[in-house]
């Protein structure tokens, strides 16, 4: 694997690995689980070269987020890529991407707008701007993110087709199930701040979700439900729940009455200080 820290340097190492076939990005912010390698083995299944990026990326962390406390592990998180046959690594410096005097910022309304976009404002307008920037540099054939941050991929998709990119266009923008721990708890590199009480409490995550759907799905009425999920979380030993909505899964609308097309149950919540998002699928019930 090769690794390389400046975009002159990248785009000779790209132009290359093009003439090899299909390039796929799988854009990280390293501190790598299994959940992220889940991405370089679909993306291997997908195109013929994998470059996976890793940039901690101040625009989207906010004020009151600690952005120089956030995981950083290059030489392990190298050794994984490379374990899992990644062919190229992008590491900028903070400076490559974000040159003095640099002054754009992608904001993508209505999609970005609840949810965590609520709870974190301006941490959307970070994402979009900085994957539209690893879009332009890659320029990938495919690119693939975990549908456990659903609302930052239906922003993504969101951006991409409004702004009509082309490598990767809006439909080569590929979505990657949630990889799970045995007890169900989505993988997140923010797990590993939850004590062991805290941890067995947050298996109580999944479990509760995969019920809110199933009694949606059986008739229960949507508030109802929602209702019940909340019960349970704080019961379970959550210690507050941010949001439990279901909406639908392209626009991410709020929905009030059983879904009549795809949907998603979004919910984020509190354990031991630490804030877990998860996401699941709904069906169309009509
Ligand atoms: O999901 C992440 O790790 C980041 O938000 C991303 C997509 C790499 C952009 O910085």
């Amino acid at each position: 694997m090769e690794t390389v820290t400046r975009l002159q340097n990248l785009r000779i190492a790209v132009d290359k690995l093009r003439e090899g076939g299909r390039i796929a990005l799988v854009p990280t912010m390293g501190a790598l689980h299994d959940g992220h390698l889940s991405l370089v083995r679909a993306a291997r299944e997908r195109a013929d070269h994998v470059v996976a990026s890793i940039f901690v990326n101040p625009a989207q962390f906010g004020p009151n987020e600690d952005l120089d406390a956030y995981p950083r592990q290059l030489a392990e998180d190298s050794r994984m890529l490379e374990g899992e046959g990644v062919a190229l690594l992008w590491a900028p410096p903070v400076e490559e991407v974000y040159p003095e005097g640099f002054a754009t910022s992608i904001s993508v309304s209505g999609v970005s707008e609840n949810y965590c976009g609520a709870a974190r404002p301006g941490h959307f307008d970070g994402v979009a701007t900085v994957v539209c920037k690893l879009f332009n540099q890659v320029a990938p054939d495919i690119a693939l993110f975990g549908e456990k941050d659903y609302q930052q991929l239906a922003v993504i998709r969101r951006m991409a087709r409004d702004l009509d990119l082309f490598r990767p266009c809006a439909d080569d923008i590929i979505g990657i199930p949630t990889m799970r721990e045995e007890d169900g708890l989505a993988m997140s590199s923010r797990n590993r701040y939850l004590s062991p009480e805290h941890r067995r409490q947050a298996g109580g995550l999944p479990v509760a979700m995969r019920a809110a759907v199933t009694d949606l799905e059986s008739g229960m009425a949507l508030e109802e439900v929602l209702n019940a999920l909340r019960t349970t979380l704080l019961r379970v030993g959550f210690e507050s729940v941010d949001y439990a909505a279901f909406a639908d899964a392209e626009s991410l609308e709020r929905l009030v009455a059983p879904p009549s097309t795809p949907a998603r149950l979004l919910v984020a919540a509190r354990v031991g200080g630490t804030r877990l998002i998860d996401s699941l699928a709904v069906k169309s019930l009509s």
